[in-house]
């Protein structure tokens, strides 16, 4: 099973994504995730995609296009859950090249609906742990101990691209070049599923897992 989880910054792609991945067996693949590590790493490739993240721009898609194949490449025994790919036009059809060539395709598209002045709270509240990848929020997922990672321990950290002033960039972008890959989806026939993204984590879990345990739901 291949799902897309999509929607805008903040939406809890990131969160809901582990949560399924874990019950239902399946790798994540977080192209933003992926991104921050070779950032941290200083690579040459997390050097070029700093310049456009750190100000809210889409990293260019042969860069993405690259770690991309280089994961399929790699893993996705049970299936995979893309986490924030593909967002522009020429990620949707590499995407499907790449699944054509090994014999996958993806079977639903579930998009998280969030409104925007919900999107920039959560993000002035969101800290991450840099060495196990968990998400917290200080407003409605405190870690146990302030400012520590429950998991690890480590001291979390604020992302630089989310100050307000990036996210509502960010937004703009997702609307102008990310919203209109879910009409790609549509026209090709695949299952869409719209969950309502402003509830608490644990009923947006469940949402998603009710839809995805429904193998004959409607596509809308
Ligand atoms: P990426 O890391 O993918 O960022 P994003 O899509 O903007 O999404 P976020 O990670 O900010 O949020 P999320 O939806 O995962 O939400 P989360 O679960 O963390 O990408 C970063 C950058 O990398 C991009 O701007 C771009 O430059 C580049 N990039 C990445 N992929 C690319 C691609 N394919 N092509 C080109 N460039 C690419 O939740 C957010 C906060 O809300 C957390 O604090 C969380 O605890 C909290 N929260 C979650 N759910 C809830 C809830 N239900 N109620 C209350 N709070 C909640």
């Amino acid at each position: 099973m291949d799902i897309i989880l999509f929607g805008p910054p903040g939406a809890g792609k990131g969160t809901q994504g582990a949560l399924l991945a874990d019950h239902f067996g399946l790798q994540r693949l977080s192209t933003g995730d992926l991104l921050r590590d070779a950032v941290r790493q200083a690579t040459p490739l997390g050097l070029e995609a700093r310049r456009f993240m750190d100000v809210g721009e889409l990293v260019p898609d042969q860069v993405i296009l690259g770690l991309v194949r280089e994961y399929l490449g790699g893993e996705g025994g049970a299936g995979v859950i893309f986490d924030g790919f593909p967002r522009t036009d020429a990620q949707d059809r590499a995407l499907d090249w790449a699944h054509a060539e090994i014999g996958r395709r993806i079977d639903a598209v579930l998009v998280l609906d969030v409104s925007d002045e919900s999107i920039v709270q959560r993000m002035a509240g969101r800290r991450s742990c840099p060495a196990c990848g968990a998400v917290y929020n200080v407003h409605f997922e405190p870690p146990g101990i302030a400012g520590r990672c429950d998991r690890c321990g480590s001291e979390l950290v604020s992302r630089v691209d989310d100050e307000e002033a990036t996210v509502r960039r960010r937004l703009a972008v997702y609307q102008a070049q990310t919203a209109p890959v879910i009409d790609y989806y549509r026209l090709a026939g695949t299952r869409l599923e719209h969950v309502p993204g402003d509830q608490p984590v644990e009923q947006v879990q469940k949402a998603l897992i009710e839809r995805l345990s429904t193998a004959s739901a409607p596509t809308q």
